[in-house]
């Protein structure tokens, strides 16, 4: 989704004004320099800045080219045609645009930008995992390492997890690494998920009391959740998506309460684009998005560096699971 998707016909100077809205008249003047500045350096070094749904507004609206959830930004980046790709999201979001798009300088201002899902398996794990389940396909969470990838049939995100199962054909999959990503997949579907145990440090947190408390504190609320939620969480919500999934559906409850069960950055981004919806925010921030900021994304345009590179022995097979992933689509 580019400018005008995210704020109607006004495009790019909507996207401002509403970042505008939403600081000090103090802060503004230093805010739009550094903008401007980011601005000159992606044109000067033909750069795109691709943005996932829970980065801040001051990097979502302020300077993003596109937004979206990690399916629609793995199809942006292999679309790209600038010469560099910076990628203010996470580092498996990086290593899967320099995965489908190899040519491209791509770029992670922060190299730390991890995620607890993917740190929670190895390469090892999987190879283990096919000697307990032989011939069982493997379906990977995209928040995973390029190497873990490289061990696995096929990828699939939050916004098309029931697709790719059901793709393959089969009474059985094994869906890792997270727990409750494949115990919701299990509601939606016969085909039968092994799961793996890992978690997102973010969504565990929610519990499904919260969503009780909030209820009845908020009369019609209209609960949103993240199938990375524990599945209590996901009982007591009203509907389930991808961020991306999330976000149209918040999009479409003008005058009403609603509540985003996720990062809570992503509700400060649709509100500035839906200040009709009324936003109940418990906040949970994920530590990892939050290390990319506006100052080391002008640095690595400045630099060009830090850089994302995939071991060659491993890239044409990791590339292969994402790619059979963005064939079977949304
Ligand atoms: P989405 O693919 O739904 O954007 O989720 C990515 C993520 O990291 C959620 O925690
Ligand atoms: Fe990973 Fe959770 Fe952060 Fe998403 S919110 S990047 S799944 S730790």
């Amino acid at each position: 989704m580019g400018f005008e998707g995210r704020f109607g016909p006004g495009g790019e100077g909507d996207r401002l004004a509403a970042l505008r809205e939403r600081v000090t008249p103090l802060e503004w003047p230093a805010l739009s320099a550094e903008i401007a500045e980011i601005e000159r350096l992606k044109a000067a070094r033909d750069a795109v800045i691709l943005a996932h749904n829970y980065q801040t507004p001051d990097i979502y609206h302020g300077v993003s080219d596109i937004v979206g959830d990690s399916l629609a930004l793995a199809h942006k980046a292999q679309e790209a045609d600038a010469k560099v790709i910076v990628m203010a999201g996470v580092h498996f979001m990086a290593e899967t645009a320099k995965l489908v798009n190899p040519d491209k300088i791509v770029l992670m201002p922060d190299m730390e930008a991890g995620c607890s899902l993917a740190e929670s398996i190895t390469a090892a794990d999987i190879r283990q995992l096919r000697t307990q389940y032989p011939g069982v396909p493997v379906v990977t969470y995209v928040n995973t390492s390029a190497e873990v990838k490289a061990e696995s049939d096929i990828c699939c995100t939050s916004g098309n997890a029931v697709k790719v199962v059901e793709s393959l054909g089969v009474d059985r999959v094994l869906m890792l690494p997270d727990e409750y990503l494949a115990a919701y997949v299990q509601t939606q579907t016969k085909v039968e998920i092994i799961p793996w145990t890992g978690h997102c440090e973010v969504h565990e947190r929610f519990t499904g009391e919260e969503i009780t408390q909030f209820r009845e504190a908020h009369d019609g609320l209209v609960v949103i959740a993240h199938p990375e939620c524990p599945p209590d969480v996901i009982e007591a919500s009203d509907f389930v998506g991808s961020t991306e999934q999330m976000i149209t559906r918040a999009k479409g409850l003008s005058g009403r309460k609603v509540l985003m069960v996720t990062e809570c950055s992503m509700s400060d981004n649709v509100a500035a684009q839906a200040p009709e919806v009324d936003f109940v925010r418990p906040c949970n921030l994920c530590p990892h998005m939050k290390r990319i900021t506006l100052a080391n994304i002008r640095k690595s345009l400045e630099t060009l560096a830090p850089e994302v590179t995939i071991d060659p022995a491993i890239v044409d097979r990791a590339r292969l699971a994402v790619e059979r992933m963005l064939a079977v689509g949304r």
